[in-house]
């Protein structure tokens, strides 16, 4: 079978992954902060805070954005369940925003039409890693007084406009969940360039604690008696560790290699791909989209018995999504249709694109979409 989705661990993971259980520190350490600085380098951000993952970080940005019960919360529905979940967890209100037909992330034109007054945070999608109109989403932001935390889930890496993705909002959320381009094992993280918000997540992150154990207990004399601690803020626990960061920090330390060969990918999908017979491809800009996902949109009416046949012939696709407002879990955040939304939800298929998918393999796909289209 031909994944979907697969990781990309290399030698250099391993032996790293050796040295850390070796070391007699396998918690959150060393290992960890070398992760957020080259994180932060790579951003091009003033801090990035390693977390356990993408949804925590995004739970953690709601909370740090002083969101309290009853406040909306503006999204597109075309996103991963764990967002809404943590939304709802909160007591916030999802509040479901339409989608641009052309690249399917956030429409900025139908933003302004849902902030009331009890819209505290804007939270935009950079879906598949090409990401969005985040300038315009920002000046929406600054004209009403808003939040902007971008779920970057997909987007490590990308660029928009010369500059990383992440690197110009009040928070930007990331993923390193085991299929993502960089991966931790599970991880997230939180790049910020305030010092302020930087400083809540630290503590937040750490049971509400202002120093944790590895800055109490390294380099300590004794004299500041490490085994001290004071709960002072609201916390949680949800430290990335050593482990995951040793593997995220190989992972980055190959980022160029993992992008260059993501690209290739991506281009030859673009290149042979028929667009007919109602296939599209949503926009993808090869030279700036760190592409965690590939996408297609197939005819409605054909999107599944595609799949189908996919799989019968060894080739496994996903949907990336199924509507958020659309799930019976979430009915009730339904506000009528967002007939862009449903009709990707509809017609969209994730193709595999990770980055050691083979040439041939690729070419297999691609022949096989083809067979089936004679078809359609
Ligand atoms: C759009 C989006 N947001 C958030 C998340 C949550 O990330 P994590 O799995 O690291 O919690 C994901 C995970 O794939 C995602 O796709």
């Amino acid at each position: 079978m031909i994944n979907v989705s697969k990781p990309s661990i290399s030698i250099t993971e391993r032996k790293m992954l050796d040295e850390v259980l070796e070391s007699g520190w396998i918690g959150q350490g060393q290992k960890v902060f070398t992760f957020e600085e080259e994180c932060k380098k790579e951003l091009q951000a003033k801090h990035f805070i390693a977390l356990s993952s993408c949804t925590k970080s995004i739970e953690i940005a709601l909370i740090v954005a002083g969101c309290m019960p009853g406040d909306e919360v503006i999204l597109p529905s075309l996103t991963y369940a764990s967002v809404i979940q943590v939304i709802i967890k909160l007591g916030l209100v999802p509040v479901f925003a339409t989608i641009e037909k052309e690249d399917l992330n956030i429409s900025v034109n139908g933003i302004e039409r849902l902030i009331t007054p009890k819209t505290r945070v804007i939270l935009p999608l950079h879906f598949r890693g090409h990401s969005c109109r985040i300038d315009d989403v920002l000046a929406i932001a600054e004209r009403h007084n808003l939040m902007v935390i971008e779920d970057a889930a997909h987007a490590f890496g990308s660029y928009y406009k010369g500059s990383p993705v992440g690197s110009s909002s009040h928070m930007a959320c990331f993923s390193f969940g085991p299929l993502k381009n960089i991966c931790c094992i599970e991880g997230g993280g939180i790049a910020t360039n305030s010092d302020e918000i930087a400083e809540k997540i630290l503590t937040y992150r750490n049971m509400g604690m202002a120093r944790s154990t590895w800055h109490r207990y390294n380099n300590s004399s004794g004299q500041d008696k490490p085994w001290h601690y004071e709960v002072v803020a609201r916390g949680d626990k949800c430290t990335q560790n050593d482990v995951g960061a040793a593997v995220g920090l190989m992972q980055l330390r190959r980022i160029e290699e993992i992008r260059q060969k993501k690209r290739k990918i991506i281009e030859r999908y673009l290149a042979e791909l028929p667009e007919e017979k109602g296939l599209e491809i949503p926009a993808t800009d090869p030279q700036n989209d760190f592409a965690y996902i590939f996408t297609v949109l197939a005819g409605a009416s054909w999107r599944e018995p595609l799949m189908a046949y996919l799989w019968e012939k060894g080739i496994s696709t996903a949907v990336h999504y199924y509507p958020n407002h659309l799930q019976p879990f979430f009915a009730k955040y339904n506000r009528g249709p967002l007939p862009v939304t449903e009709d990707a939800g509809k017609r969209i298929i994730t193709l595999p694109s990770y980055t050691d998918l083979a040439e041939s393999e690729q070419a297999y796909i691609i022949e096989e979409i083809k067979k089936f289209m004679k078809q359609v």
